[in-house]
């Protein structure tokens, strides 16, 4: 793994920590000394993973579509990872409004409550950075997860927006995951569906989450100092074209 120095000791909020893309990435800015701050609202998975993870710095158990939970979350920040969100596979005609509402809730207006909370005080301390988990599917139509995609779109022009209002102070930007094997990955797809998305991957395979984080850190490192309002896709090719 590369090693950024300039991580160790940041301050990095993870949220969707205890699981996934938000553990691996939390893990692997632990690895380069940084304070980790885990942020869940799944109690039992945050005490678990901060039992096997002791280098973490701390955790707090709250909703990130909760305004005064978000506010409480957040202390001094370097580095924002705002990653947490749901997916719900359904047919369009099928989606009951209380569903729609609640994948945007999370996955729009959560990842706007834990920016705007961050932005405040980074630029009040004249420095950070924040990083979003968009997706391929904020890029391209995808079938079963309108709701899905239609907040992946949103978070990628609430990253661009807040790039332009944010610089030069502030870097933002969001990552554009395609298929990851991740438990939310796993409860939604079979063993036989897996094979068959692999089959259309140019890489054949899904990304480990791990590959996620490694991004995450070269984002928020200093060889990235000029990338901001970036949507960085890492999907082995899915969205390159035809195949
Ligand atoms: P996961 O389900 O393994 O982990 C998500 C974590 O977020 C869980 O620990 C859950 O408790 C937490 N969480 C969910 N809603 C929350 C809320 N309102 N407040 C606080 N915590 C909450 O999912 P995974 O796959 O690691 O996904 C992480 C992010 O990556 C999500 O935003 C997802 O949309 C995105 N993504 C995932 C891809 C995949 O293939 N797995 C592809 C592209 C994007």
């Amino acid at each position: 793994m590369a090693r950024y120095e300039e991580l160790a000791g940041k301050r990095v909020l993870v949220t969707g920590a205890a699981s996934g893309i938000g553990l691996a990435t939390a893990q692997v800015f632990a690895r380069q000394g940084a304070r980790v701050f885990v942020v869940d609202y799944n109690q039992k998975a945050a005490e678990q993973v901060m039992a096997e993870n002791p280098d973490f710095a701390g955790y707090y158990v709250g909703d990130v579509s909760k305004e005064e939970d978000v506010q409480s979350a957040f202390k001094k920040i370097d580095v924002l990872i705002s990653n947490a969100g749901i997916s719900i596979r359904a047919d369009f005609v099928d989606i009951s409004y209380e569903q729609w509402k609640k994948v945007i809730d999370i996955n729009l207006n959560g990842m706007f409550l834990c920016a705007r909370e961050a932005a405040r005080r980074m630029t009040a301390q004249k420095s950070g950075v924040i990083l979003m988990t968009a997706s391929t599917n904020g890029t391209e139509g995808h079938r079963w997860y309108t709701d899905y995609n239609a907040s992946k779109a949103g978070v990628i022009l609430l990253t661009k927006s807040m790039a332009l209002e944010l610089a030069p102070v502030v870097r933002v930007n969001c990552v554009c995951p395609g298929y990851v094997l991740t438990p939310m990955q796993k409860a939604e797809y079979t063993e036989e569906m897996l094979a068959k998305v692999n089959e259309g991957i140019p890489m054949k395979r899904h990304a480990e989450p791990e590959e996620i984080g490694k991004l995450y850190a070269f984002l928020a490192s200093d060889d990235a100092k000029y990338i901001t309002g970036a949507d960085i896709r890492i999907d082995g090719g899915e969205t390159a074209g035809l195949y």
